[in-house]
């Protein structure tokens, strides 16, 4: 499916948005034209000024007593000094704005206020919402001086404006220093991902070419003189040709994962969930077969079709359900697939009544290389389920986990439903 125009507009043309809109508030002048702020409003506040320097230490009082009150603010106060210091710059921040000097240093006093909020990591809700404290000040103030009466219209709108005014200059730069932070990670990120393709091809070539080298020495000694070799020793070589193999598999199954991109919309496909079941249930037949415990495989005979690459989808649910039929600890072994289609996508789940995982272990399975400790004997390469939650979220889906201790686990896959 493409993707409409818009959304694939390059991010070039994203910033260039972002420095018109600050080439056309840049402009102090403009600014103030905007909020109609005129000179008018400034001597206003000016002969304002004095009637509020009275009771700027109350309004400081106020100001930091309301973000004590709250958990996601009191956490930045927890130093009784830091706090005393803010409310002297509090009030003198509050007495500048009612100055009304409006030039280039107070432009730069309210981008170090809003750079400060950023980097302390203030949240944009806890600051902006702190803006209404200005505003209950500005009003309950103007009613007081009006004898607890209707405030004066104008002098309450050339409040208005110039905390209107702070609003924009601080949230403003906040918003950059936030998304510089953002779009500095992003890079940090590409730069990484890259590096780590390029570091797992270079690896996993060096690695493979060493272990084609002993798998094929293997292979001539068991076919060349196998007969010849003592039983235990040709036992020993296949051991060793094993191992190998299954190092070979591992290194294959890291790069895969390492070097994952996103599949993009136009590369997925409508997929038979109901084939891949069928599928599923022929790839772990081994496992059935193998397992001394009776496995009952159960599955709806109604799938609802997906969205994505089957043989992809196929790798995800084979993961899931031979790790089911591996870790299963009851006879029979219960392992139950269904489907269902909710809105736009399918949600899959893979449901055993095996040894469940422990709730602190549960996203521990999709780590690399990190197995159970319940993993015990079994086979495995530790890399299963960290491949799978790769695969899902390459074809736009998630996969994730309910379990209970001894009662066992739900796997939840959500794929794109199929139109
Ligand atoms: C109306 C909104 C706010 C205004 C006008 C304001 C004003 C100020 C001012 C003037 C400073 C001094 C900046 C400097 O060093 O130059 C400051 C710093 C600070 N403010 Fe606010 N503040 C607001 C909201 C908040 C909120 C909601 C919190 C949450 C707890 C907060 C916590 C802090 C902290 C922790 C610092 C010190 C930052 C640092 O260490 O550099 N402020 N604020």
């Amino acid at each position: 499916m493409a993707r409409p125009e818009s959304a694939a507009e390059p991010p070039a043309t994203r910033a260039g948005i972002r420095r018109d809109l600050q080439n056309a508030f840049g402009d102090l002048r403009q600014r103030l034209a905007y909020l109609q702020l005129s000179e008018a409003d400034a001597q206003r506040l000016r002969e304002l000024l004095p009637r509020f320097r009275e009771v700027n230490d109350r309004f400081a009082e106020e100001f930091y007593r309301h973000l004590l009150d709250f958990p996601a603010t009191r956490r930045f106060l927890e130093d009784a000094e830091r706090v005393a210091r803010l409310k002297e710059l509090q009030k003198q921040h509050f007495v500048s704005m009612l100055q009304a000097q409006w030039d280039a240093d107070y432009v730069a006093q309210r981008q170090r206020v809003g750079l400060a909020h950023a980097m302390s990591g203030i949240g944009p809700q806890l600051f902006l919402g702190a803006y209404y404290q200005y505003v209950r000040f500005a009003v309950e103030r103007l009613w007081e001086l009006a004898g607890r009466d209707i405030p004066d219209r104008d002098a309450l709108l050339s409040l208005l404006k110039v905390i209107f005014l702070d609003a924009a200059l601080t949230l403003e730069t906040y918003f950059r220093q936030s998304t510089e932070d953002i779009e500095r990670a992003l890079e940090i990120v590409l730069r990484s991902h890259s590096a780590l393709e390029q570091f797992a091809r270079l690896t996993s070539h060096d690695l493979k070419t060493p272990l084609g080298t002993i798998l094929n020495v293997c292979d001539e000694l068991l076919d060349d003189f196998g007969d010849e070799l003592p039983g235990d020793a040709a036992d020993l070589v296949a051991t060793a040709r094993d191992t190998a193999l299954r190092m070979n598999r591992l290194i294959d199954e890291l790069l895969s994962a390492a070097t994952l991109p996103m599949t993009p919309e136009s590369q997925r496909w409508p997929v038979c969930l109901a084939d891949v079941v069928r599928e599923v249930q022929q790839r772990v037949q081994p496992l059935i077969d193998e397992k001394p415990a009776t496995v009952e495989l159960q599955f709806d005979a109604d799938f609802p079709d997906v969205l994505g690459v089957h043989a992809e989808v196929r790798e995800i649910l084979v993961n899931l359900v031979s790790n089911a039929i591996k870790y299963g600890d009851k006879d029979p072994t219960i392992v139950e697939i269904t489907a269902t289609r909710e809105e736009d996508h399918v949600i899959v789940c893979v449901a055993d009544n095996g040894p469940g995982i422990a709730a602190g272990e549960q996203e521990l399975v999709f780590s690399p290389f990190r197995r159970l400790r319940t993993s015990g004997d079994v086979p495995g390469t530790g890399l299963g389920l960290y491949f799978a939650r790769h695969l899902a979220e390459k074809l736009g889906g998630a996969l994730w986990l309910e379990s209970m201790p001894d009662v066992g686990s739900r796997f939840y896959l959500r794929l794109p439903a199929a139109p």
